[in-house]
């Protein structure tokens, strides 16, 4: 992986708080997922699909959440979860990346981005490293386009990045360490 670099000028970050503890997708987008969805026939199986796209897989607490804010019981969810192969209940891997392939992204270099965490990880999109470490995704619009090209891991927004910088982020991520002040401060602008 890349040493880490000088990224004070372009990261702009939500600091990382607990790591791969207790992955859940944030509530607010549990949110979204559920009124996108929740008024239209036989959408549970898409809310889901748009849920696991988040993280990989379905975590239990999302998966709460998202049934509440619907009004379908767990049980049903789980019905659901359990029946198709495609879904996943378990983290494909302790930090999932995230990476967004959505229009804004994609302008703003996301494909490139992508391909160098691909060499970075000696993975593809959509695989884990056999030790299961990381699990790498391409995802649709996370909503955050103005922070193009974005990267989630385990569901935390960094955005305005590239691989060198992508990388340093995974790297204190995964030291469970904060972004440096000046990368806050980016944060507020
Ligand atoms: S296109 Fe990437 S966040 Fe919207």
């Amino acid at each position: 992986m890349s040493e880490p670099i000088d990224v004070t000028t372009t990261v702009k970050v939500a600091m990382p708080t607990t790591v791969a503890k207790a992955v859940a997708v944030p509530m607010d987008e549990v949110l979204q997922i559920a009124n996108k969805w929740k008024k239209k026939r036989g959408s549970l199986i898409m809310a889901l699909h748009d849920l696991q796209g988040r993280l990989g897989f379905v975590p239990r607490e999302s998966a709460m959440r998202l049934g509440r804010a619907m009004g379908v019981p767990l049980a049903r969810i789980y019905e659901v979860v359990t029946f198709y192969n495609y879904f996943k209940l378990e983290a494909p891997g302790k930090y999932i990346i995230s990476v967004c392939t959505g229009t804004a992204c994609h302008i703003k270099g996301s494909k490139n981005m992508l391909e160098g965490l691909e060499r970075e990880l000696k993975i593809h999109a959509g695989e884990s490293t056999p030790d299961r470490e990381y699990h790498l995704q391409a995802v649709r619009c996370l909503g955050c386009c103005g922070l193009a090209p974005v990267v989630t891991v385990n569901g935390k927004v960094y955005g305005k990045l590239d691989t060198m910088n992508a990388c340093y982020v995974i790297e204190r991520v995964q030291q469970d360490k904060p972004m440096i002040a000046a990368q806050e401060e980016a944060v507020a602008e």
